[in-house]
């Protein structure tokens, strides 16, 4: 089943348009990798669909059910979360307080999400009483992917979740990234990161001037001259 779709989507910020007709799918089970300059209109996309930005054009249907110019917590509840790239989590606040602030929505009893959140997170488990604003940049990051997983989603939207931080850091962000998706979670991503994240993604697609531009499993992606030439270094 497609989990997200977006079909034609033209948004921006007040009269300015930045994405001219843009189109996604995250298919159940899969890691989706959207790269392509800065100024592409990614992040717009992401916000887009979560229903942070109103749509002037296009659609968002998620399994099935258009969910075109829904609010954010109604994306929410329906099992759509998305972490973004940066003021992902509530630095004052401690690492239990941001799992507990990411529950908010939950009706029921969290606790046996918070404890299975942290069996796949031991370092965020190790100490929850620390403040987020204290954590390395990956550990914040963590902690962002932990704060989205308390809602139990069906499909995550990851905006440029390595950005910033060391190399051994963006490696294990990835391998928790896929852990999540094999855990049962669609995966729609944003990253800088394009060889590293096309090289563990199902499909990809490359935006460019707010418009598709390519798209492909990631590993064709990965062989296309032109991806090659402007997105991998050559
Ligand atoms: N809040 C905003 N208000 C006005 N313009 C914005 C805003 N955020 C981004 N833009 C503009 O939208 C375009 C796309 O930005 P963005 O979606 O952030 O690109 P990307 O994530 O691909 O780097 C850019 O020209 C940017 O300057
Ligand atoms: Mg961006």
């Amino acid at each position: 089943m497609t989990v997200l779709e977006a079909r034609e989507v033209v948004s921006g910020y007040g009269e300015v348009e930045i994405l001219h007709g843009v189109s996604i799918k995250v298919e159940e089970g899969e890691v989706v990798t959207i790269i392509g300059p800065n100024g592409a209109g990614k992040s717009t996309l992401m916000k887009s669909i979560f229903g942070l930005l109103p749509l002037k054009g296009g659609r968002v249907v998620f399994r099935e059910e258009d969910v075109t110019g829904r609010p954010p917590q109604a994306m929410v509840r329906k099992g759509m979360c998305y972490v973004p790239q940066s003021d992902n989590v509530f630095s004052s606040l401690t690492i239990q307080e941001n799992l507990e602030m990411g529950a908010f929505i939950r009706r029921d009893n969290y606790r046996a999400r918070m404890e299975e959140v942290y069996a796949l997170f031991p370092d965020l488990a190790a100490r929850p009483h620390e403040r987020a604003g204290k954590l390395s940049g990956g550990q914040r990051q963590m902690l962002a992917l932990a704060r989205a997983l308390m809602l139990e989603p069906r499909v995550l939207l990851l905006d440029e979740p390595s950005a910033s931080l060391a190399p051994n850091m963006v490696e294990h962000v990835f391998a928790k990234i896929l852990e999540i998706n094999r855990s049962g979670v669609a995966i729609l991503m944003v990253e800088q990161n394009a060889r590293h994240a096309l090289g563990l993604s199902h499909r990809g697609y490359v935006l460019a001037m707010g418009q598709n531009r390519l798209e492909g499993s990631g590993e064709g992606l990965l062989n296309n001259d032109e991806v090659g030439k402007l997105y991998l270094g050559g």
